[in-house]
């Protein structure tokens, strides 16, 4: 095994069941986590941060025994961890590797840009249809404003 690979291995210890969620920007695993409602469940959780990583710099990585997401579900990251890579784990070896992909609709999770925007002011779920994925644009569907990528907050 190459020499960068057991170090990164050795960091969070490996698990029997479960998801290995790889290749999160650091600076979004707190935002990943409240998106798939990890900080509501009853599974055991490891987690790593500022993990060293050839193609991201510093990169997180989520390990959630036990519990196994649909692709709608995951595919919420895919916003702020677009990279990020899914390990289905069955008895300690990986059996499935993902990706994530961006929906075309994007319910909750980012604010609306436009501060006179209804869902800024009224308790309402923001939603949004995808217009372009690479760089991400997101037409609001109450006020019709683009959100662009660099304009994008998590609520
Ligand atoms: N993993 C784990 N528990 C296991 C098996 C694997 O936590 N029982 C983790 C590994 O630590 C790694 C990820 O799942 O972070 C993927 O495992 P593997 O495919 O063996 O590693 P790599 O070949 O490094 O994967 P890739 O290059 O696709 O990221
Ligand atoms: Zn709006």
């Amino acid at each position: 095994m190459k020499e960068h690979k057991k170090k990164l291995k050795l960091k969070v210890s490996a698990i029997s069941e479960g998801t290995v969620i790889d290749h999160i920007p650091s600076e979004n695993l707190f935002d990943v986590i409240s998106i798939l409602e990890l900080d509501q469940t009853p599974n055991m959780i490891t987690f790593g941060a500022n993990l060293e990583s050839d193609k991201l710099g510093k990169k997180a990585i989520i390990k959630v025994s036990n519990q196994f997401f649909e692709n709608d579900e995951i595919n919420k990251i895919a916003l702020i961890a677009p990279h990020a890579k899914l390990n289905i784990i069955r008895d300690y070896e990986v059996i499935e590797k993902k990706e994530v992909t961006i929906p075309d609709r994007i319910v909750g999770i980012v604010k609306c840009f436009n501060p006179k925007c209804i869902t800024n002011s009224e308790p309402i779920t923001t939603s949004f249809s995808v217009i372009s994925k690479e760089p991400v644009a997101l037409k609001c569907k109450y006020c019709e404003k683009i959100t662009h990528e660099n304009q994008m907050v998590i609520k």
